[in-house]
């Protein structure tokens, strides 16, 4: 048994990494044998702070990188240059990087240049689209190829990795978005966005609404933001929220289509209890994010991508989720089945777990220690 501290320094930047590294920087502080580091790029700067708030995180490094309408090059060297100085004052012992951002993957990069061991959490998603999405798909897989440890939240993930050669230091454990979810849904939430207070839940449709993805960029995203808009004036009972990300290419577009409906509430991004609060009460969901697909399943909330394909297929073949592709006449169609028929509503709105069960962290923790030679045996797997 290895008597000295396993040195972890978990490495994000942008909001839905945070979400998911959260309660896992919160495990892993609580582990006797783990040293836990947090360090955050800030490839994302508000909407990563607000998760650090959440969940009462202070980092131990911040690079602070995030400018306005930053390329992927920038991105990338600027973290690379960053991480370099920090790995050498903090020599950690394991890196851990999550899912697919550019992020993700100049961490992984850095670490294997310091000669450390990378753990990949989220692992094994795939589209096998370098292009779609972009540039995520390629970020997964290089981070695959850097990486010592892989966290895969489900089977298929794991046999993605089978089927590409990568079987040694494997888990199946879930997805740690699940384990988020835990402490942020409660019935008696009260939002501080007041509008999502006033909203009539149960009298209206209320259709949570995001999308932000550069594959969406330019004419895919005119079409998406025209379907809302058709949807919004065609069915008054719909009450149409979206939280538009900061991104000002984002801003842009959803602004000029979408302002000056009553029944439309373009918002600042809202906080993540927040976001989950208002997926738990609201009659679906339209979105190009990935973790949203796997977050209102395990509400009961029907999902309609905004995408042309899906590294989360499970919550597909669960029936909750559906592609609705990026042109204007399938997501209209799609959403007015979903709003003029009961049947059709109900045959998708059933709760769906195949991304977790809220232990995700524990059997990562677990495998890291197993890992490093501090326990006997590894996790029993998610679902075993
Ligand atoms: C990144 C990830 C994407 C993920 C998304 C989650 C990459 C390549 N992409 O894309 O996989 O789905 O995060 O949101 O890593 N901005 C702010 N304040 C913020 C955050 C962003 O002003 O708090 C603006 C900046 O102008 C920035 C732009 O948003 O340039 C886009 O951010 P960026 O991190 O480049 O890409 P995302 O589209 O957010
Ligand atoms: N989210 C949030 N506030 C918002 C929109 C999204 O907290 O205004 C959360 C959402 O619940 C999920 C995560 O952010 O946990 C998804 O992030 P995003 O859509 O930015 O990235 P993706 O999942 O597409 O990588």
């Amino acid at each position: 048994m290895k008597a000295d501290k396993i040195k972890v320094m978990s490495i994000f930047g942008t909001r839905p990494e945070a979400i998911k590294m959260a309660p896992l920087v919160q495990e892993l502080s609580r582990r006797a044998g783990i040293e836990s580091l947090c360090c955050v790029t800030a490839q994302h700067r508000e909407m990563l702070d607000s998760v650090l708030h959440i969940f009462g995180l202070t980092p131990d490094f911040d690079l602070n990188i995030m400018e306005p309408r930053q390329t992927l090059s920038t991105i990338t060297t600027k973290c690379l240059l960053g991480l370099e100085g920090v790995f050498q004052r903090a020599r950690p012992d394991l890196v851990l990087v999550h899912g697919d951002t550019s992020t993700a993957f100049s961490a992984a990069l850095a670490a294997y240049y310091g000669q450390i061991r990378v753990g990949h959490v989220e692992a094994g998603l795939r589209t096998y689209d370098k292009y779609s999405p972009f540039p995520e798909e390629m970020n997964r897989t290089l981070v695959g190829d850097l990486a010592d440890l892989h966290f895969c939240p489900t089977p298929a993930n794991r046999e993605n990795l089978r089927r590409e050669g990568i079987e040694k230091g494997v888990f199946l454990t879930g997805n740690t978005v699940i384990d988020a979810m835990t402490t942020t849904v409660r019935p008696d939430f009260r939002f501080s966005t007041e509008v999502l207070n006033e909203l009539d839940y149960r009298g209206k449709k209320v259709i949570a609404v995001t999308c932000h993805r550069r594959e969406n960029y330019g004419e895919p995203m005119e079409h998406i933001m025209a379907a809302l808009r058709h949807i919004a004036e065609t069915y008054p009972e719909v009450e149409l929220v979206y939280p538009v990300h900061l991104s000002p290419v984002v801003q842009e577009v959803a602004h000029r289509h979408l302002d000056g409906l009553a029944n439309v509430h373009l918002i600042p991004p809202i906080d993540v209890e927040e976001m989950h609060n208002l997926m738990a009460r609201c009659f679906m969901v339209m979105t190009d994010s990935g973790g949203l697909q796997e977050e209102a399943p395990a509400l009961g909330k029907p999902v309609l991508v905004l995408r042309r394909e899906t590294e989360r297929p499970e919550a597909v073949r669960a029936g909750t989720v559906k592609l609705a592709g990026v042109e204007y006449d399938h997501i209209v169609a799609l959403a007015r089945e979903l709003l003029t028929d009961p049947a059709a509503y109900d045959a998708m709105a059933h709760a769906a777990n195949p991304y977790g069960d809220g232990c995700a962290c524990r059997r990562i923790a677990d495998a890291i220690e197993y890992t490093f030679g501090q326990r006997e045996t590894p996790p029993a797997p998610f679902g075993a």
